[in-house]
């Protein structure tokens, strides 16, 4: 079986991730009592905070019969410089999957280039996959297929977003980007999105008529020391009551998280009857489950190849 990862979401076929959906919310109904992964151990090296992604992966690898180890940079010796090229020969001859959550793209790049077991981005400054397997099987649960649909995605254009642009184009949704200047995503997920990212500067206009309104933070992890120049940019880009009353009126609301409360998001919206973020914080652990099972599962029947 040829060996796979999930560097970026777009190492996914469309039937794939649809699939992966489904089995998501079957996880999600039969919770325990199915242990595919016995035996199997995750290893998760976290150089970042983790909430959700940490406790996701952890309590889905039990869940599945397995463990996972959580390994920060102070526990392991790639903290003290060894290369990523041996850190990850060595690691992948141990564990039978590798989780990372990293500074740099790169970093898990190279992991994947030099494992022998499957690597999964756990969140870098490029993107965050496993978050949109969350985020599309909460959309699927509430509304159905999002094909032809079109999502505002409003602030910065940022880990998060790039992999909202992967997702447009493997689910084909319009994602319509509403950022200040000198904060728009990369052209590399421009281009990916194949047409389907259409980028703005007027938060309003990206929420006209809009079927679910997503924002992040302002300043992302490692960009802290940005954060005063960062509030004056994004002024204007708080997605609150009057701007998701121009969304559809079924339109949904989704955060990652964490939130900040008076800044992208307003409490009121965060806590609306609009907003699903509970749901979407909670199906990373279904999400990801369906994904380690993709990953580990000698012919699993969703796999391309
Ligand atoms: N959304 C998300 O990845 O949360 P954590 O940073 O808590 O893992
Ligand atoms: N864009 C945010 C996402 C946190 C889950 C960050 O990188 O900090």
């Amino acid at each position: 079986m040829p060996l796979r990862h999930l560097v970026n979401l777009s190492d996914l076929s469309q039937a794939e991730f649809k699939g992966l959906l489904e089995r998501a919310t079957e996880l999600k109904a039969q919770r325990t009592g199915h242990e595919p992964l016995k035996n199997k151990v995750l290893a998760m090296l976290f150089e970042k905070s983790s909430t959700r992604t940490r406790i996701s992966f952890e309590t889905g690898m039990i869940q599945l019969g397995g463990a996972a180890i959580f390994l920060s940079p102070r526990d392991t010796q790639l903290g003290r410089g060894e290369p990523i090229e041996d850190s990850a020969r060595v690691i992948s001859r141990m564990v039978d999957c590798i989780m990372l959550r990293t500074h740099e793209h790169r970093t898990v790049e190279l992991f994947a280039q030099h494992s022998s077991v499957p690597v999964i981005n756990g969140l870098t400054d490029q993107s965050h996959p496993c978050q949109l397997l969350a985020d599309m099987q909460t959309y699927f649960e509430h509304r159905g297929d999002i094909r032809g649909k079109t999502v505002a995605w409003i602030g910065d254009g940022n880990n998060m977003c790039h992999s909202y642009l992967e997702a447009a184009s493997l689910l084909d949704f319009t994602l319509k980007i509403a950022c200040p200047p000198s904060y728009e995503p990369d052209q590399q997920f421009m281009d990916k999105a194949d047409g389907r990212g259409v980028l703005m500067h007027d938060p309003k206009a990206a929420a006209e008529g809009a079927d679910l309104v997503v924002t992040d933070v302002w300043a992302s992890m490692g960009q802290e020391e940005e954060q005063s120049r960062r509030e004056l940019a994004f002024r204007g880009f708080e997605v609150d009551d009057q701007l998701m009353s121009r969304a559809a009126q079924d339109a949904l609301f989704m955060h990652c998280l964490p939130a900040h409360r008076g800044e992208e998001v307003s409490a009121s919206v965060l806590e609306g009857p609009q907003s699903v973020v509970w749901d979407e914080a909670e199906n990373r652990l279904h999400a990801q489950k369906a994904l380690l099972e993709f990953l580990l599962i000698e012919d699993h029947p969703l796999r391309e190849h």
